[in-house]
């Protein structure tokens, strides 16, 4: 058995496909999460894919006692996976300090009790939604590509995290980052044990599609056909979520035994960007299902275009997306299903 990983947020969507990872790779997993965006039986679904029950606390991270008593509880834990943060983007617009408080609170308490704890590393879920739009010279956008002014508080809040892991690195504390900016996650595990739950109206592509082809919802509209592509519609770089898990193992196992700098950043992407029209051709395609779809007016706050350049995960990190899209649909779709045979959805 490896070390134990506290991952945050582990019955989440990213969360939850990681620990699953992390597990097939013999590490402990200990989750915490405050669900208040999942459920704890996802718990079930983990241990029917690994065979292997990982410890759970409800305990929410921005309570910094509560916080603390789990590393008392496990103090074997050497690593931490931090997903647990708000997500939505207009509701991040609408409640701004929800959002400031439980996105940077929460890692500042999990970063604080790291040295008192002897934790080693800590990998951090950020976003391409620190690159903003890229100039066309940008594309595909690297690491080193300028950070732009976020257009929500739920960006900022990966930005602010982002500079408050390097500056306490920099102030010299003893500890080791990898920060991971994703491009889209989509799909779920081919097994559908597992996969995304989305509350209320999906905000995001891949389960409005899912939802529409299933019949919850009647008509999938794209957003915008008069953008500066191919096809008019917007281009976004649609990683699977189980290939991301499978980075973070990467991550964990890169900032735990390897002599590197101790704040590093990678790109989790395809390097491939996709428009929203072949989404649906795709989708289509992999699943024989006909999708209900027209056109509309573009969403307010929307990036046209941007892919990413994942050299850098490809050869330092040792990492490559290897699922074809097709399969990564049809695994959206199997879940779906799923939830639908379970009554669920
Ligand atoms: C969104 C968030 C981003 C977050 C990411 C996480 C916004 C503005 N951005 O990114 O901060 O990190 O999710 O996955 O919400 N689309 C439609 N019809 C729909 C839904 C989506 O045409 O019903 C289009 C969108 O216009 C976009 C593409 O599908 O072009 C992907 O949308 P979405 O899944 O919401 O992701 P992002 O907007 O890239």
């Amino acid at each position: 058995m490896k070390e134990t990983i506290l991952v945050t947020g582990g019955t989440g969507f990213i969360g939850s496909h990681t620990t699953v990872e992390l597990q097939n790779a013999g590490y402990e997993v200990v989750i915490v999460d405050n669900l208040s965006n999942s459920s704890a039986d996802v718990i079930d679904g983990i241990e029917k894919i690994t065979g292997i029950r990982p410890a759970f606390e409800q305990v929410d991270l921005r309570d910094f006692d509560a916080t603390e008593n789990v590393f008392k509880k496990y103090p074997a834990i050497k690593g931490i996976i931090h997903f647990a943060a708000s997500k939505a983007v207009g509701e991040s617009v609408e409640k701004p300090l929800l959002y400031y408080r439980n996105n940077l609170v929460s890692l500042i308490n999990l970063l604080e009790l790291m040295p008192k704890y002897d934790v080693k590393g800590i990998i951090f879920s950020s976003s391409c939604t620190v690159y903003g739009q890229p100039t066309a010279e940008n594309l595909p956008v690297t690491e080193a590509a300028p950070i732009q002014k976020a257009l929500s508080p739920y960006g900022n809040t990966k930005q602010i995290n982002e500079e408050i892991i390097q500056d306490y690195i920099h102030s010299g504390a003893n500890i080791k980052s990898i920060i991971l900016r994703y491009f889209n996650p989509i799909g779920a595990h081919p097994t559908a044990f597992i996969g995304e739950l989305p509350n209320g109206v999906p905000m995001n592509l891949i389960p409005f599609v899912t939802q529409t082809a299933i019949g919850i919802r009647k008509e999938l509209k794209i957003f915008g056909n008069d953008y500066n592509t191919a096809d008019g519609t917007c281009i976004r770089d649609y990683i699977y979520v189980v290939d991301l898990a499978k980075a973070h193992v990467k991550a964990m196992e890169r900032v735990l035994e390897k002599d590197t700098d101790p704040v590093e950043v990678f790109n989790i992407g395809t390097g491939t960007g996709l428009s929203t029209l072949e989404v649906i051709q795709g989708f289509e395609k992999a699943t024989g299902v006909k999708l209900p779809w027209s056109y509309a007016p573009r969403r307010e706050g929307d990036i046209e275009k941007v892919w990413g350049n994942v050299d850098k995960a490809n050869n330092v990190l040792g990492w490559k997306a290897d699922t074809p899209i097709e399969d990564v649909l049809a695994s959206a779709w199997k879940w779906q299903c799923s939830l639908r045979e379970r009554g669920i959805m």
